[in-house]
C-alpha cells in the first residue's frame, strides 16, 4: 500500500487549483439514471469514489465515456436494478442510485452502504421518505429493496437535514406523480448543483439551497450538459494549509461563498482571507489564535473540515473547543494528532485542544478521508518527518493531493510499499 512521506516546516506559497466537488459529482452522475440519451458532465474530479461510481453505474447498464474531466453517461438501457455489496461497501454514496432507479424503473435493490467509519450513518430517512411516496420497502440480506409502480408526490419532513437523503428523494420526486415538498431539507451547495442539473433535464424543482424544496413531478426527463461546482472541502483544506504553515497561497477555482463559515473562523484565527480574481488568497503569519468550532449542517461549519481545523488549533495560541454535532464518531484523528505531540482531550462530543508550540513528525495512520487530510496538514507544520499510511482513504476524495502540495513548496512525496 502507498505511503505519503512529509518533511514539515515549510511555509506554502503559490497557486493551487481546486478540482470538481466529489460530493456534487456523485449525485449528478447518479442522476443520469433518470434519463435516456447522453448526459455530458464537466469538471468531474479524478478520484477513487468517482471510479467506484462509474463501476456501479456500469454494472446497472449505464454506458460511460471518460473517467474524469468531461464524462458522458447514457442510461438509455438499464439492464440491472441491483447495486451489489461489493461495489457499495466502499462508498456510502452508492445509496444515491436508489431514488433514481425506483423513480425510473419502479424497482431497485441496493446493498446497505459502508463508507468512512465515522459513525453509524443509517439510511432510515431515505427509506422513510420513499415509503411516504408510496414505495414498498423491504430490508433483506443486507439489501434495501424498494418497489413502486409510480412514486407519488408527498410532503416529507426530515428529522435531520440529511444531504444524501435530500438528494436521493429530490431525484426520486422528479418523476413522481404530483408535488413533493421536502421540509428541513439539507442546504449544501452540492444540493443546489444537483437541482440545477435536474432542472436542466426538465425537472421542476424550486427552493434548493433553502430548507424547503418543492418538486413537481414530470412524466420524463431528457439529457443535459452541466458542470460540477468546485470542491469546497478541498479548497478549505488548502486554505487551512496556508494558515498552519504560515504560508501565503491563492486557491483558484473556488467559490468563497460556499465557505463562509470557514472563512470567518480563519479570519478570527488571525489569517488573511480575501477574494482574488477567480479564487481566494489565504495567508497566515505564523501566529494562530485559537477559535472554537461547532460543526453544523450548511451553512454552518462543515463537519468535513473539522479534522483539518483541529490540526490548525493544535498549534494555535490558547485553548480551542471543537464540537462535532453531525457525526457521533468523528474524532479518530485525535489519537494520531496526539502521537505528533498535540494536546487534546475528548469530552463527549467536544475535543478540547490546547495549542502546543510545535508538532513533531511521527508515523501516523489515516483512519478516514478527512482525518487523512488533517494528518497531512499537521505534518506540513510539524518538525521532522511524518509517514502517513493507509492513504487509500485520501485517494477517495483528494485529487493529486501530494502533487498539489508539492507545487506549493511542501516536502511531500508518495512511495509505494506494504503498510
Ligand atoms: C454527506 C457527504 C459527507 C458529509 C455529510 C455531512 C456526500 C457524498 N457525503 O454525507 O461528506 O460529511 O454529508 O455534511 O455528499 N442520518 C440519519 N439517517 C439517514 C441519513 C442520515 O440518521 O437516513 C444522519 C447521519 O448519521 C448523520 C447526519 O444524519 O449523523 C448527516 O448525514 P448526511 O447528511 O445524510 O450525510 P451523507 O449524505 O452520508
Amino acid at each position: 500500500m502507498d505511503k505519503i512521506i512529509i518533511e514539515g516546516g515549510r511555509p506554502l506559497t503559490g497557486e493551487v487549483r481546486v478540482s470538481g466537488a466529489k460530493n456534487a459529482a456523485l449525485p449528478i452522475m447518479a442522476a443520469s439514471l433518470l434519463t435516456e440519451g447522453w448526459n455530458t458532465f464537466s469538471n468531474i474530479p479524478d478520484l477513487m469514489d468517482i471510479r467506484t461510481t462509474r463501476k456501479l453505474l456500469q454494472s446497472l447498464g449505464v454506458v460511460i465515456e471518460g473517467t474524469s474531466g468531461t464524462v458522458r453517461l447514457n442510461a438509455s438501457e438499464i439492464s440491472n436494478i441491483e447495486a451489489s455489496y461489493d461495489l457499495v461497501k466502499t462508498m456510502r454514496a452508492s445509496i444515491l442510485v436508489l431514488g433514481p432507479l425506483v423513480a425510473r424503473l419502479g424497482i431497485a435493490r441496493v446493498s446497505l452502504p459502508g463508507g468512512c467509519a465515522i459513525g453509524a450513518r443509517p439510511v432510515n430517512l431515505h427509506i422513510k421518505a420513499l415509503q411516504e411516496m408510496g414505495a414498498e420497502v423491504a430490508l433483506t440480506d443486507g439489501y434495501v429493496e424498494a418497489r413502486a409502480k409510480r412514486l407519488k408526490g408527498a410532503p416529507i419532513y426530515f428529522d435531520i437535514p440529511t444531504v444524501g437523503g435530500t438528494e436521493n428523494i429530490m431525484m426520486a420526486a422528479t418523476l413522481a406523480d404530483g408535488v413533493t415538498l421536502l421540509k428541513n431539507a439539507a442546504r449544501e451547495p452540492e444540493i443546489v448543483n444537483l437541482a440545477e442539473v435536474l432542472n436542466g433535464m426538465g425537472a421542476r424543482i424550486s427552493g434548493a439551497g433553502t430548507d424547503e424544496i418543492r418538486i413537481e413531478g414530470v412524466e420524463r426527463l431528457h439529457s443535459v450538459e452541466a458542470e460540477v461546482i468546485p470542491d469546497r472541502i478541498e479548497a478549505g483544506t488548502y486554505m487551512i494549509a496556508a494558515g498552519i504553515t504560515g504560508g501565503d497561497i491563492r486557491v483558484m477555482d473556488c467559490n468563497p461563498i460556499h465557505l463562509c463559515a470557514l472563512v470567518e473562523k480563519l479570519r478570527d484565527a488571525g489569517m488573511i482571507v480575501e477574494p482574488v480574481d477567480g479564487g481566494v488568497r489565504a495567508a497566515g503569519n505564523g501566529k494562530i489564535r485559537s477559535v472554537d468550532i461547532k460543526t453544523l449542517p450548511h451553512p454552518g461549519f462543515p463537519t468535513d473540515l473539522q479534522a483539518q481545523m483541529m490540526s490548525m488549533m493544535a498549534v494555535a495560541e490558547g485553548l480551542s473547543v471543537i464540537t462535532e454535532t453531525v457525526f457521533e464518531n468523528r474524532f479518530m484523528h485525535v489519537g494520531e494528532l496526539m502521537r505528533m505531540g498535540a494536546d487534546i482531550h475528548i469530552q463527549g462530543h467536544s475535543a478540547i485542544v490546547k495549542g502546543v508550540s510545535a508538532l513533531k513528525g511521527a508515523p501516523v495512520m489515516a483512519t478516514d478521508l478527512r482525518a487523512s487530510a488533517s494528518l497531512i496538514l499537521a505534518a506540513l507544520a510539524a518538525r521532522g518527518t511524518t509517514e502517513l499510511s493507509r492513504v487509500y482513504h485520501l485517494d477517495r476524495g483528494y485529487q493529486d493531493i501530494e502533487k498539489k502540495f508539492s507545487a506549493l513548496g511542501a516536502g511531500i512525496r508518495r512511495v509505494s510499499g506494504s503498510s
